[in-house]
């Protein structure tokens, strides 16, 4: 495990990270992506019910295949490893509940307090898409919702362990489900994550909107005083 004064400090990640354009494409550490992964797996999601899948492609001919399906982005092909983030939007129904309801008896928790989880997730996601109380307009809000949060720890700890990172929307979802055996059904592809490093120059940062136009105080609109 890396020590703290071998990692880049949070706010220096956060304000040096940019979306590489391209990879000279030499594999990952081990245990580098494996830090990684675990930052991602170790992220919060509602009632921790974790609903989230990475595929992790690093050979030679699933990068290619997985460039084609998308949009030929040549640093799909050029980085170390791509992280493919995954909703499994039903897999609380098919074994993920009972296995958090032990997970969490292993971790303390009553028998009082798992069934009171049980029964919250039970009615929070038996709900049909349109009528989901209060998760969204569908289901993808709801995985996207949860899994980009574990993206984005794995793109800021690969960043903090020194690589350069990727984060790409740009993909046909049937093709990647294709190339990579994702089930058609209630399973969706959220995002990709080239993670490698830097080939070439780092494109210039483009600034952000200022806090006055997207940070409101107490109501929509109404500007924060800081
Ligand atoms: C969810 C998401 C999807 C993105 N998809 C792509 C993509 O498919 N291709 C690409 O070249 N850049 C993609 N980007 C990178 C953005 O264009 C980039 O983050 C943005 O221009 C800001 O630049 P910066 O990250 O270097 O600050 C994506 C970024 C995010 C967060």
């Amino acid at each position: 495990m890396p020590t703290a004064t071998q990692l880049k400090p949070l706010d220096v990640v956060i304000r040096e990270r940019r979306a590489t354009p391209d990879f000279d494409g030499v594999p990952i550490k081990d245990a580098d992506l494996r830090h990684i992964l675990e930052a991602g797996l170790a992220a919060p999601s509602g009632y921790n019910i974790q609903p989230w899948r990475f595929v992790v492609v690093r050979g030679p001919e699933q990068k290619k295949a997985l460039r084609g399906a998308s949009f030929n982005q040549q640093k799909v092909e050029t980085a170390g490893a791509v992280v493919v983030a995954i909703a499994d939007l039903k897999a609380w129904q098919h074994g993920d509940l009972e296995a958090v309801a032990r997970l969490s008896a292993e971790h303390g928790y009553t028998e009082e307090q798992i069934e009171g989880m049980r029964a919250s997730v039970t009615g929070a996601l038996s709900s049909q898409p349109g009528d989901i109380c209060g998760w969204g307009p569908d289901w993808a809000v709801w995985g996207n919702r949860q899994v980009m949060i574990a993206f984005t720890h794995m793109m800021l700890m690969a960043e903090s362990l020194g690589y350069d990172t990727a984060p790409m929307e740009g993909f046909i979802e049937s093709q990647v489900k294709q190339v990579l055996g994702i089930p058609e059904k209630d399973v969706g592809v959220v995002a990709l994550l080239g993670i490698g490093h830097r080939h070439g120059k780092d494109k210039p940062f483009a600034g952000r909107t200022p806090m006055a136009k997207t940070v409101f105080a107490e109501k929509w609109g109404e500007s924060i005083k800081l």
